[in-house]
């Protein structure tokens, strides 16, 4: 099943950043399928690896961009991601120690944070580099 739906409240009002975020949301989606389908523990334990993997590139994109552009926000955006991430390990501990992902709670979770940082952070960053 899908873990992820794309939702109007996730656009950032900019196309090209959408489509990313899109390819990213489905790309977790494609991943988290694999992975549920081969029913073990070590293929759970990869799709968080790569879950990581895929975010991480995500975010470094972005980090260095604003680097580049010296925005004024950095500090503050570079800590939501870390956030996310910070939140990933700890759904990916609890799988290690229970061995069984809370499905519903990693989709909260995402879904909770893409839609607060797309809509705040994403989409400040993205306008004002669109109007440079
Ligand atoms: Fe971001
Ligand atoms: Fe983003």
């Amino acid at each position: 099943m899908s873990l992820l739906h794309w939702e109007e409240r996730y656009s950032v009002g900019v196309a090209a950043v959408d489509h990313e975020h899109r390819e990213l949301i489905e790309l977790i989606n494609r991943l988290y399928a694999e992975a549920t389908a081969r029913e073990s523990k070590d293929a759970i334990v990869n799709f968080f690896g790569d879950l990581f993997k895929a975010i991480s590139s995500h975010f470094a994109l972005e980090e260095r961009l604003m680097r580049e552009r010296g925005y004024d926000q950095f500090a503050q955006h570079k800590n939501d991601h870390e956030r996310l991430l910070d939140e990933l390990r700890d759904i990916m501990e609890d799988f290690e120690a229970n061995a069984g992902v809370d499905e519903k709670l990693l989709a909260r979770s995402l879904d909770a944070w893409f839609s607060r940082h797309f809509e705040s952070h994403d989409a400040r960053l993205h306008s004002l580099l669109r109007d440079h």
